[in-house]
């Protein structure tokens, strides 16, 4: 049995299944990675993006966040055949829950793309089969009342000079997103945890696994006997304690992976 045959047998006959995905499933959408060649972090200052910034400088904070939000989602993107292929795993059954780092929005698009456009309320409390942990860039919060709204018009009013822009009540608006020095939103944390404690086989799929606690997920699937495989271009510091390692695009491994799975 070659190593993607199985992983493909350890998901077909799993009760319980997971993936963690990193920057490196939406590189192919066109949307850059944070580290590595040309990343985002090769162009950007990380320190900058830290909660204590966006605390005591909230007009700074905005002003190089437009110019981060430009440059990683400027573009036209849309989910791609590894999105895809995940997103028709879960829907016929054979993932629990795809837990990821990324911010756009993508995995939710595809979930709702195979289930023929049926919709997804926005996924803060650890329900449902995308778990996102870092947050959604495509909303904000006010950091006052709370409420969570659609970005793309705050993120306009900040670019016509609003900064930082407020709420209605008053409060100055975060985008939703998890930054550097805050904690992740607990139950979504927690269920991600669960689940790699319990899962027979887990995936670490296109992330470098050097940003905690998302990096140790792998880890306690591990730990917990589940078969475990990373799917990733580059070696990662978890190689040597998975089962399987694939350094193959994952526009090209996923589709081949459901298909093994589901044939
Ligand atoms: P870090 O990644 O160095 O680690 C923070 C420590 O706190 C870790 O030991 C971690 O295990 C622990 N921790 C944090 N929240 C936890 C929770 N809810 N439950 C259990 N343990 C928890 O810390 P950091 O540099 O402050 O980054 C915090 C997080 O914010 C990182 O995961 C990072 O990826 C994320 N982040 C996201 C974006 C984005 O735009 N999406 C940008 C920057 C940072
Ligand atoms: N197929 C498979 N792997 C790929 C592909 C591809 N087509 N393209 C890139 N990769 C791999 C790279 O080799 C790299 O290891 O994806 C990984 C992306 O790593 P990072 O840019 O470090 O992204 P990620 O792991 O998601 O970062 C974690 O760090 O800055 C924070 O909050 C931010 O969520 C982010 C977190």
């Amino acid at each position: 049995m070659d190593d993607l045959e199985t992983l493909a047998e350890a998901i077909r006959t799993a009760d319980t299944a997971a993936v963690l995905t990193g920057a490196g499933i939406s590189a192919p959408s066109g949307i850059p990675t944070f580290r590595g060649d040309d990343g985002v972090w090769d162009h950007f200052d990380e320190g900058q993006f830290t909660y204590g910034r966006f605390r005591s400088d909230p007009e700074g904070f905005w002003a190089d966040r437009l110019e981060l939000q430009e440059a990683m989602f400027g573009g036209e993107y849309e989910p791609n055949a590894g999105h895809e292929a995940l997103a028709a795993l879960e829907r016929d059954g054979y993932l629990d829950a795809v837990c990821t780092q990324n911010t756009d929005g993508l995995h939710r698009d595809a979930a709702v793309a195979a289930r023929d456009g049926e919709t997804d309320a926005p996924n803060v409390d650890g329900e449902g089969s995308v778990l996102e942990l870092h947050g959604n860039a495509r909303r904000v919060r006010c950091t006052d009342c709370g409420r969570r709204r659609e970005g793309e018009p705050i993120f306009a009013r900040a670019a016509d000079g609003e900064l930082p822009p407020t709420c209605d009540c008053g409060g100055v608006y975060k985008p939703d997103v998890v930054l550097f020095g805050e904690q992740l939103p607990g139950a979504v944390i927690q269920r991600a945890q669960s689940l790699a404690r319990e899962s027979d086989v887990f995936l670490a799929i296109g992330s470098s696994l050097v940003v905690e606690p998302a990096a140790s997920l792998p880890r306690r699937a591990a730990s917990s006997g589940a078969t475990v495989g990373v799917i990733n271009l580059e070696s990662t510091p978890c190689d040597a304690a998975v089962d399987v390692v694939r350094r193959e695009d994952v526009t090209e491994v996923l589709p081949r992976l459901r298909e093994l799975v589901e044939s």
